[in-house]
């Protein structure tokens, strides 16, 4: 019988699904690879460990479905959105692929809002220069590489590139190819106006498919290094949020998730483009065909945590490596057991700048209201509610425009906890539904990719037989939804002071 691979090139390793046409997890693997931070405030990858990681990953699924005697028929990508890979004439990776929360082009999104202007911009690609964004990424190579920029011939996302060594085949899709601000929405193709304000050649670009059509198959060589057959079909895909929204089913119009990941980021699926005014959200393109959705990310959620886990969290290390339990659940625990509101701490989660709603690159992370009585657990509870509220900031601009969904799909590992899940719900002040996979991006692309190979009519119809809901909901507790409600208020009101008392300057 048949089955689909999902594979994701997540910001900490390459995650990979087999799954079977009801949405069964048949098999999973998980390789991690490094992140490098050569200055503050950069981030890069080498695309050659995604490459390593990925191979890894899909021999072993290829061993798992070979046991299981289950023939795999298509593959589908996903990953993390906005990277810039920078490919020479054969092909070659020039440089580390800068990241989605690389934050090194403050100057170049100035140079996009001018050469293109502010308003045809936000009308064309839907929104306005963000550091993250793939565009800002190029014009930063042409000004501080001019050696590497000349050699460039091929830009492509993260997925992608997994794609181009697999298959030989530059391809794209459209919910990815929104993130590089280079994208017309509307038309879902790139867009010759932005390109020639750049002054960038449209053939450095990929081609941009809708999520489930087929981009190519394995090649022979793909197929030595991964373990794929030969001429398996690889479909275009989505970014990581994209199609993690397939994969918990927000895939119609008042559907939304939060994602409790590296970032975090809240997403409402919309039928037609809705452009938030104030460029606080994001509006792309959905994986869906033709469908859009609305987004806001937190870029250090589950990231502040794990960096406090590397900085403050070495007794809990030392306890765990002892005791052979998670760290994480360690510091969840402990917080746990403080209470609501960390007796007056606030945390802000900008450890890496901002995105929705501040826009912020220079913007970081703070303890405010540090007293004597404070201990590591009340750090630790004021950074769960600090990202549950920065993900509030998200939530309140989706409804701002229109958009409320009256329960949100829960994914990524921070929702894995009881603890942190209690907060957001209360938090956010709406029920959270889980889902029985947990590993949302992934499976969402092994969807995408059964849609093309004709497993599934369509996407939604793909939803309905494979998309399983985990458990009770999540309902918020009504009691600390009320307390959280006044500690948002002024939460709300500590970055705009910090924002103006200029320590953030340079
Ligand atoms: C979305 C974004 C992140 C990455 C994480 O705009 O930058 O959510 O996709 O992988």
């Amino acid at each position: 019988s048949p089955c689909c691979i999902g594979l994701d090139i997540g910001t900490t390793g390459a995650r990979g699904l087999l799954v079977s046409p009801t949405g069964e997890v048949l098999a999973r693997a998980a390789v991690p690879y490094p992140l490098l931070t050569p200055r503050p405030g950069w981030s890069e990858q080498d695309p050659e460990d995604w490459w390593d990681a990925s191979c890894q990953v899909l021999r072993a699924l290829a061993a798992a479905a070979r046991q299981s005697s289950r023939r795999m028929v298509a593959l589908g990508l996903t990953g993390q959105m906005h990277g810039a890979v920078f490919l020479d004439a054969q092909g070659e990776v020039i440089r580390p692929a800068l990241l989605w929360n690389d934050q090194r082009t403050a100057a170049e999104c100035q140079e996009i809002e001018e050469r293109v202007g502010a308003d045809r911009l936000r009308a064309i690609a839907g929104n306005p220069a963000l550091t993250g964004f793939q565009a800002p990424k190029i014009l930063w190579l042409r000004r501080h590489e001019p050696e590497a920029y000349r050699r460039v011939r091929y830009i492509l996302l993260p997925k992608d590139f997994l794609r181009y060594r697999l298959s030989g085949v530059l391809a794209t899709d459209a919910s990815d190819a929104a993130g590089t601000l280079l994208l017309a929405l509307r038309e879902r193709d790139w867009s010759a106006e932005i390109l020639q304000a750049l002054d960038l050649p449209l053939s450095w670009f990929p081609r941009v498919y809708e999520g489930p059509e087929v981009t190519g198959e394995v090649s022979r060589e793909g197929s030595l290094a991964s373990g794929l057959p030969a001429g398996l079909p690889i479909m275009a895909g989505g970014g990581d949020n994209a199609a993690a929204a397939v994969g918990s089913g927000v895939v119609r119009e008042g559907s939304a998730l939060v994602s409790l990941g590296t970032s975090g980021v809240v997403f409402a699926h919309s039928d037609t483009l809705k452009i938030d005014p104030s460029g606080a959200l994001h509006a792309f393109c959905h994986a869906v065909p033709g469908k859009y959705h609305l987004m806001g990310v937190v870029l250090s959620a589950g990231g502040s945590l794990r960096w406090y886990r590397d900085t403050l969290g070495s007794e809990e290390e030392a306890v765990a490596g002892r005791t052979g339990q998670d760290p994480y659940h360690l510091l969840l625990e402990e917080a746990a057991r403080v209470s609501p509101g960390a007796e007056g701490l606030y945390f802000l989660p900008y450890l890496a700048g901002e995105r929705t709603p501040h826009m912020d690159p220079q913007a970081r992370g703070a303890w405010i209201g540090l007293s004597l009585a404070h201990r590591r657990e009340h750090l630790v509870r004021a950074l769960l509610e600090g990202v549950g509220f920065a993900l509030k900031d998200s939530l309140v601009r989706i409804q701002g425009l229109g958009v409320n969904p009256r329960v949100l799909q829960a994914v990524g590992g921070g929702v894995q906890s009881p603890v942190w899940r209690k907060i957001l719900a209360a938090i956010l002040g709406l029920p959270l539904q889980r889902l029985a996979v947990e590993e949302g991006p992934a499976f969402g692309a092994a969807l995408l990719a059964g849609v093309g190979v004709g497993l599934y009519p369509d996407v939604e119809t793909a939803v309905t037989r494979a998309v399983h809901p985990l458990g009770e909901v999540e309902k918020p507790d009504l009691a600390l939804k009320e307390v959280y409600e006044r500690l948002y208020a002024r939460y709300t009101r500590l970055y705009p002071a910090l924002q103006r008392s200029g320590v953030w300057q340079e």
